[in-house]
């Protein structure tokens, strides 16, 4: 972990959220770098299987990408009111591209890391879009959150009776080297895009992937010649790695004697996520044509600039290293 920034500590209630509170249905966004998405159970759900939960499964244009997330990009009008996220907002914003008639409209990605770089002790920052124009973060990030909020919801009714907001606990996730600064940052912006601030509650990322582990079986057991996988016995010290597209989050937890977890270690990691090497591909790029040219391709070439992006996305997946 050599270079890793250790965090302050969130209060953990993460690891008794589930079994204390009273809401009815545990809603949960994963605000990420390069994805994003959410996830819903009800309490009823939980009791029978903590690892159940529903989601929805996005699908690009092409068809060829398709998970549980979605790209976190927001495209706003010119008047900066939302048009799109996600699949919906790159679409949208290459054919805008293609007819030329992109330049007043404003198209955010991978902003989630602007906020871990620029947060200090300031209460509002700026964010620019893809072709460098200014809106403030507070207003991307909460026009993001109310987008996943309302998409969960109308999800969520699609497959329930009615459900009301006073039912739901809210959970948003963040990574953990984020100063409390973001984190508040994070929890104002969700209160903007319409969730109850005392229904809320910020989760680090890391620790939710810890519990999720804790409850899948995925230690190989023997017993009498016997071999079966079960979940973590109490006793197992086990450490989590989320390597994700802005950072890499790091936990080591204990299962404890009445199967709750204990911090073995703080949450830590560092901005070390798959879109430092997009970053060093765009570099490479500017070095081979110069910086004049790349810029002119990105902004009068928009959509095969874009096109471009996509194209490094998949060869990056694809590549295999032997081992
Ligand atoms: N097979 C792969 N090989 C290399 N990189 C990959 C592969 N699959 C995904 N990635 C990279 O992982 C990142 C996406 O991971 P993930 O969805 O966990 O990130 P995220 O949740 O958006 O980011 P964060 O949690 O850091 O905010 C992207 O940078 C993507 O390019
Ligand atoms: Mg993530």
């Amino acid at each position: 972990m050599t270079g890793g920034r250790k965090v302050a500590r969130e209060p953990k209630t993460a690891y008794r959220m589930a079994s204390s509170s009273t809401k009815l249905l545990v809603a949960a966004i994963d605000f990420g770098t390069t994805f994003s998405g959410y996830a819903f159970s009800f309490r009823h759900q939980y009791e029978t299987d903590p690892t159940k939960v529903s989601g929805k499964v996005w699908h690009s244009k092409t068809g060829l990408l398709a998970s549980m997330k979605a790209p976190t990009c927001l495209l706003l009008k010119p008047d900066q009111s939302f048009e799109a996220f996600g699949y919906d907002a790159e679409n949208k914003y290459s054919e805008l591209a293609l007819e030329d008639e992109h330049k007043k409209w404003y198209y955010f990605k991978r902003f989630k890391m602007m906020l871990h770089d620029r947060m200090g002790m300031k209460r509002d920052v700026e964010l620019e879009d893809e072709l460098g124009k200014s809106v403030s973060a507070t207003k991307v990030f909460s026009l993001a959150i109310r987008y996943l909020k309302n998409d969960l919801l109308q999800n969520c009714k699609d497959q329930a009776t009615e459900i009301y907001e006073k039912d739901i606990h809210w959970v948003l996730t963040t990574p953990a080297i984020w100063s409390d600064a973001a984190k508040q940052f994070m929890r104002e912006a969700a209160v903007k895009a319409g969730i109850n601030g005392d229904a809320l509650e910020i989760a680090l990322e890391p620790e939710a992937a810890s519990i999720y582990c804790r409850h899948i079986p995925l230690q190989r057991t023997e017993k009498g010649g016997k071999v079966s996988v079960e979940t973590f016995s109490p006793g197992s010290k086990y450490l989590v790695l989320d390597a994700g597209g802005g950072t890499v989050d790091i936990t080591l937890h204990e299962v404890t004697k009445d199967r709750t977890i204990k911090e073995l270690h703080q949450a830590s990691g560092g901005p070390w996520g798959g879109t430092r090497v997009d970053e060093e591909f765009r570099k490479l790029l500017i070095k081979i044509l110069g910086c004049p040219v790349f810029t002119k391709f990105q902004h009068n070439y928009m959509d095969d600039y874009l096109e471009l992006l996509r194209e490094f996305e998949l060869k990056k997946r694809d590549i295999k290293t032997r081992i």
